[in-house]
C-alpha cells in the first residue's frame, strides 16, 4: 500500500527505523521501501545495511565523531536548530560527498500547526524543542541547504496533513519555492495503511507538492509499515483476589516490553487463550480462535492484567473473559510490532520475550532468543 502510494505520486516512501527496527522485518519491507528514516549513526548504519537505498538522518544535535561517520554513506542529514547548523556547516560544506550533491543537507522547521491530541507526541507545542520556527530564519545565511524537513503528525490522515501543508507553505512557501530548495520531506505519522485513510488526498498533496515548487517528495512514516503485524504471548504465572480487586500477573511487563502503554497510554486489544494454554500453538494471530477481552465488567471475570516487576503502576489494564484465567493460560495483546521492540529493556530483569517470524507457510522461526547473557551483557 506504501509502495503503491509512492509510486502513484512520485514520492519516496523510507521507513522510519525508529518505530521498526527488527532486521528479519526490514528484510520483508526492504522491496517496497526507498531507503530509512534515521534518528542518528546507529539507525542509519541498520538502514543502510538492512534496507539499502535511501538514507535520511535527523537528530536534534549531532557530535562530531557520529556526524563524521554519516557524512561518509547518509544522503540527508537534517539540522534541528541554528546553532547546529552553524556549527557543522564549515564541515559538512567541505565533504565531497556534500560538494558532489550525493549528500544534501536540510533543517528541520517547525510550522507550530498541531493537529495531534496527545502532547508528548506533538512537535509543535508551546515550548517545542524540534524544529526551527519560521522567525528565527530571518537573517540567517542558508547557503548550503538544500532541503526542509518537518515531523508533527501522529496517527493522523491526509486531511491533517493537508492542513499542515498549508500552515508550513504560508510560512516557509517563498524558501521552498526557491531553486536552492531540492527536497522536502513530509515526516511521518501519516496513518497511510489504516482501512479508511484518505490515499487519494494524499497522492493528489505530494503530486501537486512536486509539480508545484519542483522538490523532491519524501515521507518517513514508522508505525504505518508495521502496525497490526505482531503480538506478544504472554503467560499468566499467578491468578488472586487483592483489595477488591482480581489480578492475574503475566510474564512481561507493560514497563519493560510495551512502553507505550504507559507513557501514551493506551489500551492494547488483548485476546485469551480459552482453556489451560495447553495445546497452543507457538503463535496464532487474533481472529484464530481468540476470544477479545472485554471492557471491565463486561464480560464474567474481571481481571487487572499487571507484570512481574516492582513497580506498582506496571498494569497493562483491566479486562473481562468469559471463563476464568488459570496460571498457565495464554493471554495475547495485539498489535506489539511497532514502537514496542524497540523501547524494550530489561528492567527488573524480566525474561525477555523471544522475537518470532510467522512466516507465509505457517512455521515459526525464532530470529532472536534473549537470555541471562543479554541482561547481564547490557550493562557492562
Ligand atoms: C522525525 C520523525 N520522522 C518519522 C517518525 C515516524 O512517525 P510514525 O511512526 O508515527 O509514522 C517520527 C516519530 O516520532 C519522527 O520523530
Amino acid at each position: 500500500m506504501l509502495h503503491e502510494v509512492a509510486q502513484a505520486s512520485g514520492a519516496r516512501m523510507l521507513v522510519a527505523l525508529k518505530a521498526f527496527s527488527t532486521t528479519a522485518g526490514l528484510a520483508v519491507l526492504r522491496p517496497y521501501a526507498a531507503g530509512c528514516c534515521a534518528s542518528g549513526l546507529y539507525e542509519a548504519r541498520l538502514g543502510a545495511r538492512h534496507l539499502g537505498g535511501h538514507v535520511a538522518v535527523y537528530s536534534p544535535a549531532y557530535r562530531e565523531a557520529e556526524l563524521a561517520e554519516l557524512l561518509e554513506f547518509a544522503h540527508h542529514i537534517d539540522f534541528n536548530s541554528v546553532p547546529q547548523w552553524q556549527r557543522w556547516k564549515e564541515l559538512c560544506l567541505a565533504h565531497p560527498r556534500v560538494q558532489s550533491g550525493e549528500l544534501q543537507l536540510g533543517l528541520r522547521i517547525n510550522p507550530c500547526f498541531s493537529t495531534g491530541h496527545t502532547a508528548l507526541y506533538d512537535p509543535c507545542v508551546p515550548g517545542s524543542r524540534l524544529g526551527i520556527p519560521a522567525e528565527q530564519l530571518h537573517g540567517v545565511d542558508l547557503s548550503g541547504i538544500s532541503g526542509l524537513h518537518f515531523h508533527t503528525l501522529c496517527e493522523q490522515g491526509a486531511a491533517e496533513l493537508v492542513d499542515t501543508f498549508r500552515a508550513f507553505e504560508k510560512q516557509f512557501g517563498a524558501l521552498l519555492a526557491s531553486p536552492q530548495i531540492r527536497y522536502l520531506n513530509l515526516g511521518g505519522g501519516h496513518w497511510i495503511t489504516k482501512p479508511d485513510y484518505d490515499r487519494p488526498a494524499l497522492i493528489s498533496l505530494l503530486r501537486e507538492i512536486r509539480e508545484m515548487y519542483r522538490v523532491e517528495v519524501f515521507l518517513e512514516p514508522g508505525e504505518a509499515w508495521a502496525i497490526h503485524t505482531g503480538v506478544l504471548r504472554a503467560r499468566v504465572l499467578d491468578v488472586f483476589e487483592s483489595l477488591g480487586y482480581r489480578h492475574a500477573i503475566l510474564d512481561v511487563s507493560a514497563s519493560a516490553h510495551m512502553p507505550d502503554v504507559l507513557e501514551m497510554p493506551y489500551r492494547p486489544d488483548v485476546y485469551a487463550v480459552s482453556a489451560s494454554g495447553t495445546g497452543a500453538p507457538a503463535v496464532q494471530l487474533p481472529g484464530e480462535g481468540y476470544a477479545l477481552a472485554g471492557e471491565p465488567g463486561e464480560r464474567a471475570f474481571t481481571y487487572r492484567l499487571g507484570a512481574p516487576t516492582c513497580l506498582a503502576g506496571d498494569v497493562i489494564g483491566d479486562f473481562s473473559f468469559d471463563a476464568p484465567l488459570q496460571v498457565d493460560d495464554i493471554i495475547v495483546l495485539d498489535d506489539m510490532s511497532h514502537y514496542t521492540v524497540v523501547k524494550t529493556t530489561h528492567f527488573n530483569g524480566v525474561p525477555h520475550p523471544d522475537i518470532a517470524v510467522l512466516q507465509a507457510d505457517g512455521r515459526v522461526e525464532v530470529v532472536k532468543r534473549f537470555g541471562y547473557t543479554d541482561f547481564e551483557g547490557r550493562l557492562g
